[in-house]
């Protein structure tokens, strides 16, 4: 992967663990689609992820089709664009065209990574039991791609009508952290 370095699956968690907003990246008959997702949760540490979307999405129909998607999680500098994508549909236009996005083969599953996201988690749905129910689709991380270029790495979090958090100072407080002997 010329763009991306590889980083340990075990890590990815660091991406999600705080609940940015991320982009979730399906495609069907080879046509890649994105939309905005701020209803994550993180699982366990493989990663285990779980996100709900709403069954008026279309992204909704192709990932309980395709059982696959890419987790891209945007910084700041892709904060308006991923706002638009958030608010329009790949059943009407074609998002990655439209708001200059680029599509890199991934390694295992066959949505794209975005080129312009901070980390790519390549995902398989492994349970879509609680999809009809809650829209809620359990994904484990298969392969993980990180751009160690980007200079600004701050996520965002959307916390509703239009507002988001920008991250902010980073804080290490390792010495007051319990050792679980089952992480170590
Ligand atoms: C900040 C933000 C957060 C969003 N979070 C979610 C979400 O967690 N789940 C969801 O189903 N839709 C969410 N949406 C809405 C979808 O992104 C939107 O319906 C999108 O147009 C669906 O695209 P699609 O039809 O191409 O799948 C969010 C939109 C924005 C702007």
């Amino acid at each position: 992967m010329e763009h991306f370095s590889e980083f340990p699956l075990s890590d990815a968690f660091h991406f999600i663990e705080p609940g940015p907003a991320i982009l979730l990246v399906t495609s069907q008959d080879g046509k890649p689609n994105v939309m905005t997702l701020s209803w994550s949760v993180l699982i366990d540490f493989d990663p285990i992820i779980g996100c709900v979307l709403s069954p008026g999405d279309f992204s909704y129909e192709t990932l309980k089709k395709t059982k696959e998607c890419v987790i891209a999680v945007p910084c700041v500098d892709l904060l308006e664009k991923t706002v638009q994508i958030g608010n329009c549909s790949g059943a009407a236009i074609d998002k990655f065209a439209a708001f200059d996005l680029t599509a890199l083969t991934a390694e295992v599953v066959k949505p794209p990574l975005m080129k312009e996201a901070l980390a790519n988690i390549e995902c398989v749905v492994i349970d879509a039991s609680l999809a009809n129910k809650y829209g809620l689709f359990v994904m484990r991380g298969v392969k993980a791609w990180f751009d160690r270029k980007k200079t600004d790495k701050r996520t965002f979090h959307a916390v509703g009508d239009g507002t988001f958090i920008v991250d902010g100072e980073t804080i290490n407080l390792k010495r007051l952290m319990t050792k679980w002997e089952q992480f170590i």
